[in-house]
Parts: structure tokens; sequence; C-alpha cells
């Protein structure tokens, strides 16, 4: 990815993107496309160096078995809301990237939910129904090209993967030649009087927008409360044979695959950060890709996490309880590719024409507890026990975003936050946030 500057001090501009992944980037060049002319980018590390550059980057508006819980949670229209943004944004990166002339691995291909369980059957039956209903043509079938035995598999056609890096190489370079500013190393510690305060300088804004993955601010305790984060495992496969789709399990912590050149991506044992099995996750993805793919070598093997939101739609729009001119775009759970066109495309709606047709189903002020009340309770049980923490170590085992405890995690020798999923190494250096601050040394620490 090209290198930046850090931000040279105290600045002012009419749009501030903090988080230069594939979501600020994107917002960045759809509001440069409706016509805001001044627009600064400032990310904390390098430019798509967060999630976006760990990610297996289907590009699908199938979220898992999503529709049927969103129709009775949400009703029909705002569901429909939620598919067409995300349909939408598959064509959109069609366009862009024909447009634009990018050269990025774009493959247009089908996507599956499957499931290897007979009982999952008469819920994959209702969510076909209920995709139908909500306008796209999704097919029931349970013959697959999978290793696997497969009981049953949703298809939706007309999906897409790419190569997100490649893609957002090109969207730097097209921001910065109409006079964009991109700054990196730059860090947003909060806002004061309006203002975004940075680790290097003060930066007056019309228009602040976090796309920091996980938000960089909280007002009134209505995100860190409501977002979570989730780790997960991905091996590159080669002589795996080759996939033309990609396919990922219905249930939370089975196997996703998508084919990249002669490759197969192949992932599985998604856990809460903070919260892992007594399994070492690579070894027993190891250990399956060797009973699948027996002939296959790895040549690639790596981890990164999501921000999960309790009803499993992400957190996009203005956040008023921070000011009118405050947005964000946030916990997408896995599927950020799809997500932060979305985001784009509703932010720079609103900034410009004061709405968009999809931002009900997105919106931060919804309460929908029937879609959320189980796994709300569970992440505030979670953050209860784990904020007290009294264990010896060379670091002091407490989080510095908000004081919960830290585990070892010996898989990627880190520690790893158990509320809002925080990543630290053996120093207790900051590897990603919502903390900005290291872990204190145990020496120091007062127990
Ligand atoms: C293993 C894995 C596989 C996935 N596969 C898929 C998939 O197939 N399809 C799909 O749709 N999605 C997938 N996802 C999800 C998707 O990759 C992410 O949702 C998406 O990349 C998030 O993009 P982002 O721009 O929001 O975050 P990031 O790429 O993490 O960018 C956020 C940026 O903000 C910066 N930042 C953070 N805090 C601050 C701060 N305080 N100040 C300034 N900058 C800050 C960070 O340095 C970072 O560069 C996957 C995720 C994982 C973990
Ligand atoms: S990430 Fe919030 S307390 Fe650790």
């Amino acid at each position: 990815m090209p290198e930046y500057p850090a931000l040279p001090g105290d600045t002012h501009t009419d749009a501030l993107i903090v988080g230069a992944g594939i979501a600020g980037l994107l917002c960045a060049y759809f509001l440069q496309r409706k016509g805001v002319r001044d627009i600064t980018v400032i990310d904390a590390g390098e430019v798509c160096g967060g999630v976006t550059a760990r990610t297996t980057a289907k590009i699908t508006s199938q979220h898992g078995l999503l529709y049927t819980k969103l129709l009775k949670g949400l009703g029909a229209e705002r569901a429909a809301h939620y598919l067409a943004a995300n349909e939408a944004a598959i064509r959109q990166y069609g366009e862009i990237i024909r447009h634009e002339r990018i050269d990025c691995d774009f493959i247009s291909c089908n996507a599956w939910v499957f499931t290897a369980h007979e009982e999952d059957l008469p819920s994959f039956e209702e969510e076909v129904r209920t995709v139908q209903k909500l306008g796209v043509q999704a097919v029931f079938s349970n013959d697959t090209e999978l290793p696997l035995a497969v009981k049953g598999a949703i298809r939706f056609p007309d999906q897409a993967h790419f190569h997100p890096l490649k893609f957002s190489r090109r969207i730097c370079e097209l921001l910065t030649e109409t006079g964009c500013g991109i700054y990196t190393h730059t860090a947003a510690l909060g806002m004061r009087d309006g203002a975004v305060v940075t680790d290097r300088g003060t930066v007056r804004a019309k228009h602040v927008i976090s796309c920091s993955h996980y938000p960089f601010i909280d007002k009134s305790a209505l995100l860190f409360a409501r977002i979570f984060q989730e780790r997960s495992y991905v091996l590159a496969l080669q002589n795996a044979g080759t996939i033309r789709d990609m396919y990922i399990d219905c249930r939370d912590d089975g196997f996703s695959f998508r084919p990249y050149g002669d490759m197969t991506l192949f992932g599985a044992y998604d856990h809460k950060t903070g919260h892992q099995h007594k399994t070492r996750h690579f070894e027993a993805l190891l250990a399956e890709a060797r009973r699948g793919y027996p002939q296959a070598e790895t040549v690639r093997m790596w981890s990164a996490q999501d921000c999960m939101t309790h009803d499993g739609i992400p957190y996009i729009g203005q956040y008023r309880a921070a000011g009118e001119n405050v947005y964000i775009a946030a916990g997408f759970n896995k599927w950020g590719m799809t997500s932060a066109v979305a985001a784009a495309e509703i932010i720079s709606d609103q900034i410009t024409k004061g709405g968009s047709e999809y931002q009900d189903a997105f919106c931060l002020e919804r309460g929908d507890a029937g879609l959320q009340a189980g796994s709300f309770v569970k992440n505030a049980a979670d953050v209860a026990v784990n904020l007290t923490a009294g264990l010896t170590h060379a670091v002091e085992p407490v989080c510095t975003h908000m004081g919960c405890a830290v585990k070892w995690n010996p898989d990627e020798n880190t520690w790893d936050c158990t509320c809002h999923g925080s990543r630290f190494d053996t120093e207790g250096n900051v590897i990603s946030g919502p903390a900005l601050k290291p872990l204190n040394k145990a020496e120091l620490a007062k127990h």
C-alpha cells in the first residue's frame, strides 16, 4: 500500500474520516463523488493495515441465515432495505471497478450457506422462502463442491470476490489525485468541543466520520455495550483442487471457503476475543485441512477479528448522541466488504442529501430488543465479570481501554481483552484497539 505522512499539526476540513480501512476509503470516495471537496482521512497505523488486510473478501449479501431473523425482528420493509443495501453494494463494486478500471481480481460467482446437520434443514427452507420474498432468487440444493457431507445449502447468484488491497490502493490514488489528504500514524484520541483530538494535532471538521473498525468514541455507553469482537482463523491452501464458488457454514464456528487464484482460503473456529476454547485453533484448522484436502499444502495462515453486534446488523449513520455532525460505520459482523459500501452510501447521502433510503435498517437509535436480548445479556455479564482483574504477570493484565481483564492467548502469544476485544503483544504494546495505551508493567502495578 502507498505510504503517507503523519498529520503535520492542527487543521480544519469539511469531512474528517477516522480510519483508512476499506470503510474509511470508500466513505471518502463516495463523498468526493457527491461533491464534497475538502476531505481528510487519518489512520492510527498504515492505510489498510487493519482487518481489511486480513479479510477473505467475499462480496455478498448472504450473511449466514440472517433474513428470517431480520424479517421477524425488523419487519419486511427494514429487512428488505438491509438486503437491498447489500445487493446494491455488490453492483456498486462492479461499477466502480469498471469505471475506474481497477485491476483487483474481481470475479462474479455464487455464494452458498450450508449445513452438515439434518436438524438445520427446516430453518434453511424457511430462509429460502424469506429471501425469495425479499427479492433475491435464492435456491436450495445439497449439491456443492465441498469435501464435506453437506445436508443442505442455499445459493445466492451474482455475488463476487476480489483482492481488497489492490482495490483500495487504486482508491487511495484516486483520492489523493483529487486533493484528499491521507495521513497515517495519527490516532484519534477522542472529541473535545466538537473537534477531534489526535496525537498529532486537533482537527476541526464540519463532518466527523468514525470508520475505525471499533468506534473511537462512545457517548452514553451506546456503542461499547453493544459491540464486541470475535476472532477467526484462515489458511491459504495450495493444491486443494479448485472451487468456483464461496461457502460458509450456518453455524458460528463452522467452516468458510473461497477460491483465490489456484488457492482455497479455508477458515473456521470463530470465538469471542479473549474467550478462546482450550483447543489450539490453528492446530485444529490444520488438522481439518489435512482431513479434507490430504494433498494440499498450507502456504499462509493468519487470524483477525470482527466487530459484532447483538442483532447482527451494523451501526451505520448519524450518531446524534455525539453531535449532529458525527457519523459511525461499525459492527460489520463478518461482512465488511458490502457493509463498507452500504456505510459509504448511507453516510455520504446523509451528509450531501440529508438522508438515505437504506438508513432505517442500520440506524444507531434502533431498539429491537427481540433481536438482540440473549447476546446482549451474555456480553453485559462478560463485561461485569471481566471488569475485575488480579493476576500477576510481566504486564498488569488490565485493559487500558476500560479496565477489563485481558487473557493470555497461547495461539498467538498475545493479551486479548475479554470485553471489547483490544489486543496487546507480550510486552503489552497495543496491537489493535479500541485501547490506545499499552498495558502497565507488572512491577508498577498496585495489587
Ligand atoms: C478472518 C476474516 C475474514 C473476513 N472475511 C470477510 C468476507 O469474506 N467478506 C466480508 O464482507 N467481510 C469479511 N470480513 C470482515 C471484513 O474484513 C471487515 O469487516 C472489514 O475489513 C472492516 O473494514 P474497516 O475499514 O471497518 O476496518 P479496518 O480495515 O480494521 O480499518 C480500520 C482502520 O482504523 C484505524 N484506527 C483504529 N482506531 C483508530 C483511531 N483511534 N484513530 C485513527 N485510526 C484508527 C486502524 O488502524 C485501521 O486501519 C472478514 C473478517 C475477518 C476477521
Ligand atoms: S477493549 Fe474495552 S475494556 Fe478492553
